[in-house]
C-alpha cells in the first residue's frame, strides 16, 4: 500500500464517541420519563449506564478511543432555581471523569441536551427568559466544581433540532405543533444563555488548560429533488434560513461570535423534498420510495458524504474557529453500509483539513444502542449493541467498532477501502 492509500489525522487528533444522558443512562425525571416512543418503548433504564458507566468506560478503553463526548444531567444536579448541586449525583459524575482520566480519555461535557429538570418545564422551560438566569446560575456552579476534570464545555447540543421538533413537529416533548414564535423565542434564549455561560466558563477556567466553550449545530442540507420544482425549492429554502441560518446567526452572528472558542458540528446528511414530502426514513417516508428514487439512506436521513466537505469549508471561511465533528454516525442492521459511510465522511473530513479546516476531533455516534428519542430503541446507531431483552444489558462490539478501534489506533483511515 502506498502512503497515499492512508489519510493521516493531524497528531493530537481527539477520536471520540458520543452519549447523552436520556439515551443511556435511565433512571433520570425529566420531560422524557413519561414518554412513549412511536415503538411504545420509554427510556426508564435505557442502558442502565447510570449504573454501567464503569464497564462503558472500558469498552471505550478497548475502542481505544481518546476522547468521549457525554452529558451532565441537570436534572439530577438541582432540584430547584438556584439550589445547591446535588453532591451524591455530582460525585457519580466525577467518578465518571475520573475513570476517563486514569484510560486517558478526554471528556466533553455537555450541559444540555433536549431535557430540561421538570420545575423549568412546568416554569415553560425555554420559551420564557426566565430560563436564562437559572440556567446560568447552574453552569457556573457545575463549572466551579468540575474545572479541574473538564476543559471542553458544550452548552447546547442541537438548539434547532430541540427547538424543531418539540415546537414544530410535535415529536418531543412537550409536543407542540407550528409554534413558529415559540421556536424562535427557544433559539433567542438559548443563544443569550450560551453567551453568558460561556463568560462564565471562560472566567473560571479549567486547571492546567485553556477552556473551550462552544455549541453543537445540527448541520443537515435541505435541497429540492427536482431543481424546476419551485415549490420544493422553497420548502427546502424555508428550511434552510429558519434551522440553519436562523440558528447560527443567533448563536455565531456579528456579536455573538466571540461566545464561542469552537464550533461543534453535528452533520449526517441530508433532506431532498419531491412534492414536499421530506424523502427520508425519519419522516416516515417508506424505504421503497426511497429506493426508487436511488437515495441512499440510513435508517434515518439520506447519505450526503461530499456535504461534509463543504460545510466544513463554508463554517472555516466564515467563521475561522475551530471545529470538532460532535456528531456523525449512521443508523443500519448493515454494518458494511455503516463501515463505507463512516469511511467516505472521514475521507471527507481529511480532505477539509488539507484544505485548511481547523478540525480538532470527532466523535461518533454512538457509543451504544440507545433510546433514539421518539423512534425508541428501533434506530440502532451504536458501535457497540446492547440486547435490551437480556436484564443484565449485555454489551458487545459490533463489526463496526472493530473498524472504528482500528481508526483511533492509527490516527489514520486507509483510502482504499480495507
Ligand atoms: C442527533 C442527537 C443525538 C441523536 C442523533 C442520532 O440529532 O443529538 O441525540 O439523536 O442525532
Amino acid at each position: 500500500m502506498t502512503s497515499n492509500d492512508v489519510l493521516k489525522f493531524p497528531p493530537g487528533f481527539l477520536w471520540g464517541t458520543a452519549t447523552s444522558p436520556t439515551q443511556v443512562e435511565g433512571h433520570i425525571d425529566n420531560e422524557w420519563t413519561q414518554f412513549t416512543a412511536q415503538d411504545g418503548s420509554r427510556c426508564h433504564i435505557a442502558c442502565d449506564n447510570y449504573h454501567r458507566y464503569a464497564e462503558d468506560i472500558d469498552w471505550m478503553a478497548k475502542l481505544n478511543v481518546n476522547a468521549y463526548r457525554f452529558g451532565i444531567e441537570w436534572s439530577r444536579l438541582q432540584s430547584a432555581p438556584f439550589g445547591p448541586l446535588n453532591q451524591k449525583e455530582l460525585a457519580r459524575y466525577i467518578d465518571l471523569l475520573d475513570g476517563l482520566r486514569a484510560k486517558g480519555i478526554t471528556p466533553m461535557v455537555v450541559i444540555h441536551h433536549f431535557s430540561n429538570p421538570p420545575w423549568l418545564n412546568a416554569a415553560g422551560g425555554w420559551t420564557k427568559a426566565s430560563a436564562i438566569p437559572v440556567f446560568v446560575d447552574y453552569v457556573h456552579k457545575l463549572v466551579a466544581a468540575l474545572k479541574d476534570r473538564v476543559y471542553i464545555w458544550n452548552t447546547f447540543n442541537e438548539p434547532d433540532t430541540y427547538a424543531c421538533v418539540a415546537y414544530l413537529l410535535g415529536g418531543f416533548p412537550p409536543q407542540r405543533r407550528w409554534k413558529l414564535g415559540q421556536f424562535r423565542r427557544v433559539i433567542n434564549h438559548m443563544a443569550r444563555a450560551h453567551a453568558q455561560a460561556s463568560r462564565i466558563i471562560r472566567r473560571e477556567g479549567a486547571v492546567n488548560r485553556k477552556p473551550e466553550v462552544g455549541i453543537a449545530k445540527n448541520w443537515t442540507f435541505f435541497h429540492a429533488y427536482q431543481r424546476f420544482s419551485l415549490w420544493d425549492r422553497l420548502t427546502a429554502f424555508a428550511c434552510h434560513y429558519t434551522f440553519n441560518k436562523f440558528v447560527l446567526d443567533a448563536f455565531l452572528g456579528r456579536f455573538r461570535q466571540r461566545a464561542s472558542t469552537f464550533i461543534g458540528l453535528n452533520y449526517y446528511g441530508r433532506v431532498r423534498f419531491h412534492h414536499f414530502r421530506a424523502m427520508i426514513p425519519a419522516s416516515g417516508t417508506p424505504v421503497k420510495d426511497i429506493k426508487d428514487f436511488g437515495f441512499v439512506c440510513d435508517d434515518m436521513v439520506e447519505r450526503y458524504p461530499e456535504g461534509m466537505e463543504k460545510i466544513l469549508g463554508y463554517l472555516r471561511r466564515k467563521f475561522r474557529l475551530p471545529i470538532y465533528i460532535t456528531e456523525h454516525g449512521s443508523a443500519s442492521a448493515d454494518e458494511n453500509f455503516r463501515a463505507t459511510d463512516l469511511r467516505q465522511n472521514l475521507a471527507a473530513l481529511h480532505r477539509s483539513i488539507q484544505e485548511g479546516a481547523d478540525v480538532r476531533g470527532f466523535f461518533y455516534w454512538s457509543l451504544l444502542d440507545n433510546f433514539e428519542w421518539q423512534f425508541g430503541y428501533t434506530k440502532k446507531f451504536g458501535l457497540l449493541s446492547v440486547d435490551f431483552k437480556d436484564p443484565a444489558l449485555t454489551r458487545s462490539f459490533k463489526p463496526l467498532a472493530e473498524v472504528y478501534a482500528r481508526i483511533c489506533r492509527e490516527n489514520s483511515i486507509s483510502n482504499n477501502g480495507n
